[in-house]
């Protein structure tokens, strides 16, 4: 079966985790990606974090799977002129290099029209154009910069960043929308053009419901889906609301059996409003269905902290597997606090290839998460990422470097 994005090439400029990931996906949906990476180091995650000496981490393979990996050094002139010849052939170049990097190596939006104007060069950069916009950023700096920060954590401590990388992997995804558009937009105009997903726009973008908030608390005064309400105060900027949902339907995590031993023993656990009857009778508060206190969304707001603390009296008798089986009966929603470990080890998320084990040559199996995103008419299939310049002349020969320009190039440390 063919693929979603057979025939488009990608100059793959990118580094670390922000564009790895966006050039990831596009190789899942069928695209050759070819990796530029620099001579003898190469993308520095490669050794980052590693778990096995001298064997690309998993940092690495984890973002860089189905690609190809060429070495240029694309400071040297020839080396420059190679880069020239692979802008010529691809149909985008992706890059996250820190603000002016593609410029001082030469190829500045101008020049690259100039070798291929049908040519979209993509780029992430960790602000968009005003006064940060020279700044190098990394994953938590788009986390504090985008709103997420202030707005994740409980109000009595400090300001907490999230384990999902919503700064690089976020920014990755909404810049392989871009070219996606791009690439349909270049099928009518037969031109590139340029896209940039900055990473605190990308947050931001993620954060679009504490930006609703913060224009209600302006309005309001308060927020009564917040636990501040009804003891605690508010400031003037919207506040961490701990694990409540701060949505229509209130929510909060609760302590489930063996919670003593066990750091993820929890369930979250939401009051949706058109099952609060059967609710109140799995926890044996039948009289809370009708008594005025509690029988109507308004009524509970003021009381939720007590609310919640009464079903946990409940969710702290069963395991987060058995109170979830028991309150899915009843539709009531609900999720288990999952660990690494068991999503590492549940079936159903190897069958449906989210979760995917794949062979390496130097580092053996290992487990990734594979595409996210399934399209009926093109299936993913994870290959493992390639070593330093596997391909390097492979993809020379296709741009028709015959073996002894590549031998010379490779002499004068072109490639
Ligand atoms: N040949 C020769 N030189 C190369 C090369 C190659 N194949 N590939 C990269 N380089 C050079 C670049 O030209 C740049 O040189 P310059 O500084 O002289 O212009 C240099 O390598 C380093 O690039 P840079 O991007 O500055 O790397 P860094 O390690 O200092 O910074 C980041 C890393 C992530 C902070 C920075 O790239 C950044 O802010 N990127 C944008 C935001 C982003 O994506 N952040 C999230 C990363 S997950």
């Amino acid at each position: 079966m063919g693929k979603a994005l057979d025939g488009v090439r990608i100059l793959d400029f990118t580094h670390v985790q922000s564009g790895p990931t966006c050039t990831q996906l596009l190789a899942w949906f069928g695209a050759d990606v070819i990796k530029v990476e620099r001579a003898g180091a190469g993308d520095i995650t490669r050794e980052q974090l590693r778990d096995i000496p001298d064997v690309d981490s998993l940092y690495f393979t984890m973002l860089n799977h189905n690609k190809r990996s060429v070495t240029i050094d694309t400071k040297n002139p020839e080396g420059k002129q190679v880069l020239e010849a692979l802008i010529q052939k691809c149909d985008v170049l992706v890059e996250n290099f820190a603000p002016g990097a593609l410029d001082r190596m030469g190829f500045t939006w101008e020049r690259i029209q100039e070798l291929n104007p049908r040519m979209i060069v993509a780029s992430v950069k960790g602000f968009g154009p005003g006064p940060y916009e020279d700044c190098k950023v990394y994953e938590n700096v788009a986390q504090c910069a985008g709103g997420a920060a202030s707005t994740t954590g409980f109000d009595d401590g400090p300001p907490v960043v999230t384990g999902a990388q919503i700064g690089d992997s976020g920014t990755g995804l909404h810049l392989a929308l871009g070219i996606v558009t791009a690439l349909y937009q270049r099928t009518q105009t037969g031109r590139g053009q340029r896209v940039l997903a900055a990473m605190q726009d990308g947050v931001l973008n993620l954060c679009r419901v504490k930006l609703r908030d913060q224009q209600r608390l302006e309005r309001t005064g308060v927020m009564k889906e917040y636990p501040q309400y009804p003891n605690g105060k508010f400031g003037e900027a919207v506040p961490r609301a701990g694990n409540a949902s701060g949505g229509g339907q209130p929510g909060w995590i609760l302590k489930c059996k063996g919670w003593e031993t066990d750091p993820n023993a929890y369930i979250y656990f939401i009051t949706q409003a058109p099952v609060w009857a059967k609710i109140c009778n799995v926890i044996g508060k039948e009289e809370w269905a009708t008594d005025p206190d509690y029988a109507t969304p308004a009524a509970r707001l003021p009381r939720l902290k007590d609310i919640f603390a009464e079903i946990e009296r409940w969710t702290m008798t069963k395991n987060k597997f058995e109170a979830m089986q028991i309150l899915n009966k009843y539709d009531i929603p609900c999720g288990p606090i999952l660990s690494m470990k068991e999503i590492a080890e549940e079936p159903s998320l190897r069958k449906t290839g989210t979760i995917v084990e794949v062979d390496h040559p130097m580092r053996g199996k290992y487990l990734t998460v594979g595409n996210p995103i399934k399209l009926s008419d093109s299936p993913t299939e994870v290959k493992r990422s390639p070593l330093l310049g596997e391909h390097t002349d492979e993809v020379m020969a296709e741009l028709g470097y015959s073996p002894e320009q590549i031998s010379a190039l490779r002499t004068a440390g072109a490639i």
